[in-house]
């Protein structure tokens, strides 16, 4: 028998990125994956609305978000279980979002380390959206009246502004309609990039697709960077500060890691031996999600009627606690 699974909802979202990567799959998707089992109710949602804050993401918005869903699905979030769906398929989430931000005091959002790192990075760009991003998520987390959030650490700051809005909304309004959720860190806590000093991200373009062929990605395996001291092939090398060695302890035997932490530091094996085993390790780990894929991608109405009917689902569910809101309100 099975074991019965805990009850409450987990909700998570992500901006339509396009094609995933290692980093989003290890740091997000495998999370969201494992919950399934975990959890007897798991939604899972392609913010993009969210996206439209920023210019890099606003383009190509469609086929991005199919992109990811199409990445999404192949890596085991399953329709049946989990509400996968588009954040403005569910409009209520923008209503919503409206009576948050009027017990949300403007400071705090112009306080907040995301968003002081989002105006470093765009200066040309500050719009309202912006400002209100995480109000926005409140949002989608409370909408659906979610307990556990699975997000990286880098969300933990609109985690907590969440747990605060829902506190000045039940206080305001003598009500208890709006939970507060729980963070669920995830495990891998960063994912670096090939470059083996950044966090792994498309905009850095030092990351490793999961949908890439395998000689693309075996090429970018050979490019990333190793131990730095490691200058020359008969130098001993530190597989503590070398990505791939961190890499080959998620995807490699116990055995190749064993060898591998043995060899480099006695220069038996070189970088490009050590890489061209991670790479085929990679590679063989992706080949059943690189098959499910490309079999997802040649319907592609039915990866969109996946998102349309998770949308549907969660839209119950959004329009019975915007109900429920609008009453503790006290609006006419
Ligand atoms: N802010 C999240 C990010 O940038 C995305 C997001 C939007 C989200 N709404 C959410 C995450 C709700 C968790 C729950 O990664």
């Amino acid at each position: 028998m099975t074991p019965a699974k805990k009850k409450g909802r987990v909700f998570s979202g992500a901006r339509p990125t396009g094609r995933q990567h290692l980093g989003n799959y290890l740091g997000a998707i495998k999370n969201y994956v494992a919950l399934q089992d975990e959890y007897e109710d798991t939604i899972y949602c392609i913010v993009d609305i969210h996206a439209l804050t920023t210019v890099e993401t606003t383009k190509e918005i469609r086929q991005n978000t199919y992109e990811m869903a199409l990445d999404w699905l192949a890596a085991g979030m399953r329709p049946e279980d989990s509400m996968i769906f588009v954040q403005s398929h569910v409009p209520e989430v923008l209503e919503l979002h409206t009576f948050l931000s009027m017990v949300t005091p403007l400071g705090k959002l112009t306080d907040l380390p995301t968003f002081k790192e989002k105006i470093r990075h765009q200066p040309h760009n500050i719009n309202y959206g912006l400002v209100g991003y995480p109000v926005l998520m409140a949002a989608d987390i409370t909408l659906y009246k979610a307990i556990v959030v699975p997000v990286g650490i880098d969300q933990a700051p609109h985690l907590e502004f969440t747990r605060e809005i829902v506190r000045s909304f039940n206080y305001r309004y003598k009500t208890d309609v709006l939970i507060e959720p729980q963070m669920k860190g995830t495990k891998i806590p960063k994912v670096l990039g090939i470059d083996g000093e950044n966090k792994m991200s498309k905009s850095l373009n030092n990351h490793i697709e999961l949908a890439s062929s395998p000689d693309e990605t075996t090429k970018r395996v050979m490019q990333m960077v190793t131990d730095p001291q490691r200058a020359r092939r008969a130098d001993p090398g530190n597989p503590d500060v070398c990505n791939v060695f961190t890499m080959h302890k998620i995807f490699s035997s116990d055995e190749e890691v064993e060898m591998i932490n043995t060899e480099c530091r006695r220069a038996g094996i070189g970088c490009v031996d050590c890489k061209k085993i991670f790479a085929k390790n990679l590679n063989d780990d992706l080949a059943p999600f690189r098959e499910r894929r490309a079999k997802l991608d040649e319907e592609p109405a039915e990866v969109w009627d996946v998102l349309i009917d998770g949308g549907k689902r969660a839209r119950e569910v959004a329009k019975q606690t915007l109900s429920e809101v609008k009453d503790a309100i006290g609006l006419p």
